[in-house]
């Protein structure tokens, strides 16, 4: 079963966020000066249980989506995650399980979540220089941290990937030495540029580096050569090292953006559903699975949602819709 949205985009992957807590701070996504220690995080009586999740998926599933990331805040955060792991992992009909962390849990947790089930996960690190490294996520975790918790998660056979945010003044020059490391350790990175999502983070189209800049710096370096997209709707635009089997990617949702093959959903760690990034309203499913609904009134209402779905944000992109604030927080929604 496959439905599909107004613009005839199939419902294929889900993006859960199961906490708004982060243990960083980066600049970019949850500043110090406004998640401070008095923020309003969710208390946990709003999270979604991992029951409530559990069965969200599973209709979620049964209506064609393959691909379930979980997503934060930072999800590792969240206590006893592995446990979560393990029930989707025993969902019949789902394909793939990821998970996006800043892996400053993850030399710790690794292991744990090899043994639920999950097969891969996209590490967030902006940097290797460590001053620079700490003074964006502004919480005093060091880069050997990240990297050890990358180590110890190749060691125990996750798939990892890298994920790098530039922006414009804070990391440009970090670009090639991230290259240059991790072609060395065949691990795949990629550049994201940074996107106006949110209402706190300060953006505007000054600060983006953008994939042509990226691309530009790189082949002063690397022989680089197009991959084919593993499958329709792929974020990233995939390359590789000549010679290599090591990929390096780009996540252009500025420069070029990817909405005409968007299949993503996203609930939020309250249970809200919302069907892009960049929305400021969304379904509450908490309420309404805590309401006692069927299985079936629990199916229809996601088609009802998907089918009626026209967002297509990054594809419309002006000055001015980035200047309008009435946007959910990234470490809300998960990115
Ligand atoms: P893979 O399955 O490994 O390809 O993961 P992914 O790239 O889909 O997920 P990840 O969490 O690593 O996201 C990387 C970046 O892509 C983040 O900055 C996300 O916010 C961004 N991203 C993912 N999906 C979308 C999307 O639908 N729209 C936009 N604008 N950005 C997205
Ligand atoms: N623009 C682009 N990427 C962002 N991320 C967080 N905020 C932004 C932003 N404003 C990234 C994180 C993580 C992923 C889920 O989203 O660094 O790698
Ligand atoms: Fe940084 Fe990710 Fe935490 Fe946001 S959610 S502060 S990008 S580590
Ligand atoms: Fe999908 Fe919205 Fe991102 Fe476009 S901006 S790719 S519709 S999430």
């Amino acid at each position: 079963m496959s439905i599909t949205d107004k613009f005839g985009r199939p419902l294929q992957d889900l993006r859960i966020s199961v906490t708004d807590r982060c243990n960083f701070r980066c600049t970019y996504c949850m500043p110090k000066e406004i998640f401070g220690k008095d923020y309003p995080f969710l208390p946990k009586s709003q999270l979604l249980s991992f029951e409530e999740i559990e069965r969200i998926a599973k209709s979620f599933v049964n209506l064609g989506v393959k691909k379930i990331r979980l997503t934060g805040g930072e999800p590792l955060l969240r206590r006893d995650l592995p446990d979560l792991i393990s029930r989707l992992s025993a969902i019949e009909g789902l394909k793939d399980i990821g998970l996006t962390t800043n892996a400053t849990l993850l030399e710790k947790m690794a292991e744990k979540l090899k043994e639920a089930g999950l097969k891969r996960i996209n590490v967030s690190l902006d940097a290797l220089d460590n001053p620079l490294f700490q003074s964006i996520n502004d919480s005093g975790v060091s880069t050997e941290r990240v990297l050890k918790g990358i180590e110890q998660a190749v060691q125990v056979g996750l798939e990892v990937k890298v994920n790098m945010v530039v922006k414009k003044g804070m990391n440009e020059h970090e670009i090639v030495p991230m290259a240059k490391y991790f072609k060395d350790k065949g691990i795949t990175l990629r550049y994201i540029e940074f996107m106006d999502v949110g209402k706190t983070n300060g953006w505007d189209f000054s600060k983006v580096v953008t994939k042509k800049e990226i691309y530009e710096q790189l082949s002063q370096h690397f022989e680089m050569e197009p991959v084919d997209p593993g499958y329709i709707g792929e974020v990233a635009k995939r390359y590789r090292y000549v010679g290599t089997n090591t990929e390096v990617g780009f996540i252009t949702s500025v420069s070029e953006s990817f909405c005409s093959t968007c299949t993503r959903a996203r609930i939020a760690a309250d249970g809200k559903l919302y069907t892009c990034l960049f929305a400021n309203k969304g379904f509450d499913f908490r309420e309404f699975l805590r309401s006692g609904v069927t299985d079936v009134e629990l199916a229809d209402q996601i088609s009802a949602i998907w089918s009626k779905r026209i967002d297509r944000y990054s594809d419309e992109r002006t000055e001015e819709s980035a200047r309008n604030k009435d946007r959910i927080e990234m470490s809300y929604i998960g990115g």
